[in-house]
């Protein structure tokens, strides 16, 4: 087995230690399979982090995107862009909502939703907005989207926070209805419908349904953050779909461009003219390439049924490691949904990764204890069963003996 130093070299001198990374260095993939430049083969149970939505190569999405850099790559935001249309349009419908603004990133995505929120409060003459947050989310590493997350770890080092944000457990109803009581200014709930980094933590449908009733009853918006949970992960479009709810503001980034840097914010009639000229922009936001990259994301994953591959693959994934890890002593618990599953262990298994990169397996660990599989939304039951055929062991090997 790997050490940990050897895991975490750096043989990069003139990039910026802001990673830890394992030192190989991939070359290409094909479907959920990827080489390494020494040709050594993985499993791809990561997917870039739920970013290649049809895993690599796809062969009607590389066609596709050739077409479009032969034509347009960029343009501007001083004109029109008809694929922003057609993305929106699309993505409207499949969420039940009324507009989109494009960006390029998750953080950039939960930035915008966070200037519709205390652009909405202004508006309604509430000087100085707040918003609800949870313990434990993640909403990415800018100023503000930073002090919207609930990991100590994150913000050390980069005070003065980001003002304006209560925070509260995630599903406990009481918590909310009790907060509310003592901040007359709060404008918008924000949170994950299924906490990503926080450890594949999801919301309950109940707690959804409430926080839904709740920003109803007190005229605040309901933000759901599914950067990482969206795109047909959970074998629905959108992991709130579960709960027959729709939010009013819903930021989305990662595999909506299937690897083509991308994010949206999606808004419903509550938010959907917060923001207007002048009020907000980004250079590459919508370009025609990320723009393509979305539509035909959407357009493949329909015709290819990928919701219903997640939803019965990732129910492979999951009985396939119950089963393994059945008794398991130092497995605390199995969760998640669909292609977005977590394993949670009862110590820091951050040497997993090197682990399972030398038994051919691509994964995340997060929260410190908490496995995390994010495979594409093309994954074979065999490539499924062979997760959990890799995995398994590495897990009880590790758990009997973690040095
Ligand atoms: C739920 C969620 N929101 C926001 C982000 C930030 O996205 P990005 O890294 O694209 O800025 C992430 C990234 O992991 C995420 O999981």
């Amino acid at each position: 087995m790997n050490a940990p130093d050897k895991l975490f070299a750096a043989p990069e001198p003139h990039v910026m230690k802001t990673y830890g990374r394992l030192p190989l260095a991939l070359s290409h993939g094909r479907g959920c399979w990827v080489w390494d430049t020494d040709g050594k083969k993985y499993l791809d149970g990561l997917a870039g982090i739920a970013v290649n939505t049809l895993g690599h190569a796809h062969p009607k999405l590389v066609p596709a995107l050739h077409d479009q850099i032969n034509k347009l790559i960029h343009s501007s935001n001083y004109y029109l862009v008809p694929l922003q249309e057609q993305l929106a349009a699309k993505l409207c419908q499949l969420a039940g909502m009324s507009n989109a603004f494009f960006c390029n990133s998750g953080l950039e995505a939960n930035e915008a939703a966070l200037k519709i929120a205390r652009k909405f409060g202004h508006d309604k003459g509430i000087e100085k907005p707040e918003i609800v947050v949870y313990e434990a989310a993640f909403h990415g590493r800018s100023i503000a989207t930073l002090s919207a997350t609930g990991n100590a770890k994150v913000q050390a080092g980069f005070g003065p926070l980001v003002e304006g944000f209560v925070r509260v457990p995630l599903n406990d109803s009481a918590a909310i209805e009790k907060l509310a009581h003592g901040h007359p200014n709060i404008v918008a709930v924000f949170l994950e419908v299924i906490q990503g980094e926080g450890g594949v933590r999801p919301a309950t449908i109940e707690y959804l349904r409430d926080v839904r009733r709740i920003c109803d009853e007190r005229g605040w918006l309901l933000m759901l953050d599914e950067v990482q949970c969206g795109m047909g992960r959970t074998g629905k479009w959108f992991a709130h779909q579960w709960a027959g709810i729709v939010p009013d503001v819903m930021p989305l980034a990662k595999g909506l461009g299937s690897g083509v840097p991308i994010g949206a914010v999606l808004c419903g009639p509550k938010a959907a003219d917060v923001l207007g000229p002048g009020n907000h922009g980004t250079t590459f936001g919508g370009n025609p390439l990320a723009m393509r990259a979305g539509v035909e994301t959407l357009r493949i994953v329909e015709e290819e049924g990928l919701l219903a591959n997640a939803a019965a693959v990732g129910a492979t994934l999951r009985d396939g490691l119950e089963r393994e890890l059945a008794g398991v002593e130092g497995v605390i618990e199995i969760r998640g949904q669909g292609l977005m599953i977590g394993i949670e262990l009862e110590r820091p298994c951050g040497a997993l990764l090197g682990r399972a990169a030398e038994a051919g397996l691509m994964l995340s660990v997060t929260a410190d204890r908490v496995i995390r599989l994010l495979p594409a939304l093309i994954l074979s039951h065999d490539e499924a069963r062979r997760i959990v055929a890799i995995l398994a062991p590495l897990i009880k090997e590790f758990l009997a003996h973690p040095e």
